[in-house]
């Protein structure tokens, strides 16, 4: 993998003429004066699973907020299915179909699960019922409709948090570190739920630290570090090019 492969977009092979899901090109960020993102430009082709990998502080988690409209780019554009949506306001972005699922747990601990699902039956486009489809996705979710969600294991508020995102089917899905703590087992149940959506149709962004998981499932993998992208390629390549261990310490 060289740096100088023309502003490290990835190849495309769908054979789609679509706009990318995601095309994000030159982006840079600050809070308060401090640059968090410099020249930054990442795609995720329609349909793509992408892995967004990189240490504590390269700017991942700055990145999805950029595209949600969460944090404004002081340079640079962010399209969805080509539309700029740098300069609009997040839920103008969120109505485009764009879901982001955020560090930490994205639910309200003090409403049970059945209520924090049913605040989402606003966003569900077809006739699918948001209870019946997230205790469909984690049946285990349907044991505790009446608990507090804070009363939640860890890998049970991310299942509500993910089936949350997921029963609206969005078009693109960015999903910041849910593995993050969780057992192996939960880790594989939350993926196997991403895969489904992937497979569905939906684009996903996926922020990562559970790096086997997120290459197992992502057709191309970018590497932050230091608020740049330093390198992108295939999963193969990034395992290959010992990118894991020099930027990930894996
Ligand atoms: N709200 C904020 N105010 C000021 N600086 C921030 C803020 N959020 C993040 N930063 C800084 O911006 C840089 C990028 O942070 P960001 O949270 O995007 O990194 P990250 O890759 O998601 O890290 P992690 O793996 O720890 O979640 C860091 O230097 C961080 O300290
Ligand atoms: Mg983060």
């Amino acid at each position: 993998m060289s740096p100088d492969r023309g502003r490290f977009a990835p190849p495309q092979p769908f054979t789609t003429t679509a706009p990318p899901a995601l095309e994000i090109d030159g982006l840079y960020v600050s809070y308060g004066g401090m640059r968090a993102l410099s020249d930054v430009s990442l795609q995720v082709p329609e349909g793509a699973v992408v892995a967004l990998l990189g240490p504590n502080g390269a700017g991942k988690s700055t990145l999805l907020r950029a595209v949600s409209g969460l944090v404004r780019p002081d340079h640079g554009r962010i399209r969805v299915r080509g539309v700029r949506v740098d300069r609009r306001p997040a839920h103008a972005t969120a109505r485009m179909g764009v879901v982001h699922v955020p560090e930490g747990r994205g639910i309200f601990p003090s409403l049970t699960v059945e209520e924090n699902l049913e605040m989402v039956r606003y966003a569900v486009t077809d006739d699918i019922d948001p209870v019946h489809g997230a205790t469909v996705m984690f049946p285990v979710l349907g044991e505790r409709l009446r608990q507090m969600a804070g009363s939640l294991s860890g890998g049970e508020q991310q299942m509500l948090s993910l089936s949350r995102a997921i029963v609206s089917k969005p078009k693109l899905l960015m999903v910041d570190e849910i593995s993050m703590g969780l057992a192996p087992i939960i880790v594989q149940q939350l993926f196997d739920a991403l895969r489904e959506r992937a497979q569905a149709g939906t684009s996903l962004l996926l922020v990562e630290q559970y790096i086997d998981a997120a290459l197992e499932l992502a057709d191309y993998v970018y590497v932050m570090d230091k608020g740049r992208i330093v390198d992108v390629g295939e999963p193969a390549d990034v395992r290959d090019g010992g990118l894991v261990s020099a930027y990930l310490g894996g």
